[in-house]
């Protein structure tokens, strides 16, 4: 159960980051300045989602790797758990903000441009290392399941 929880909201966490990537580049491209207006804004209530997504998948993932805390994918996961939250709270939080109040001001010229470069490169890098997080994750369950180890601590959260 709470290894599928843990897989759920991780998934869900590395979906919202890919729609915003996603969706940013389509309206930078295709849209009119009503319509990156309208995807900065969704974007910044949809970060009330993800925060908690990346929160439980953290708390989650910490729990389930409690008897292989060293390791080697599990260092690894954490290591990139704690640079993904850094550049979210650090570049992407603020960026998706102030590129929605640009937008809602009508402000799109070289500020907004230069935001939007910063936002789409910090989301790269969080979507290459979730991804990553997510292949080392199946590695992790194919092991346990192997090793009898996933069923024995099943039965045991219980
Ligand atoms: C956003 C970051 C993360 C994502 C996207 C992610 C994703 C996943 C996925 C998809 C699985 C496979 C579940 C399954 O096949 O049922 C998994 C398993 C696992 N993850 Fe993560 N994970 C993340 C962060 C972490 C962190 C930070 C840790 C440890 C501190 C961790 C520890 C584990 C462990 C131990 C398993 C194997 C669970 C089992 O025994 O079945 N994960 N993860």
């Amino acid at each position: 159960m709470k290894s599928r929880v843990h897989a759920v909201a991780g998934v869900l966490a590395l979906t919202l980051i890919s729609s915003f990537f996603t969706a940013s580049v389509v309206v930078e491209v295709f849209g009119d300045h009503d319509a990156v207006k309208a995807v900065k804004t969704v974007i910044v209530f949809a970060l009330l989602g993800l925060v908690p997504c990346m929160a439980i998948t953290g708390g989650t993932g910490r729990s389930l790797s409690a008897r292989r805390l060293r390791a080697p994918l599990v260092r690894r996961k954490q290591r990139r758990i704690a640079v993904a939250a850094a550049i979210g709270l650090l570049v992407l939080v603020p960026c998706a903000v102030t590129l929605q109040a640009m937008a809602a001001d009508g402000q799109f010229g070289t500020g907004f441009a230069l935001i939007q470069a910063v936002e789409l490169i910090g989301g790269a890098v969080n979507i290459t290392l979730l991804s990553l997080n997510v292949r080392d994750g199946r590695l992790l369950t194919a092991a346990s399941r192997r090793s009898g180890d996933h069923a024995a601590s099943v039965s045991a959260r219980r």
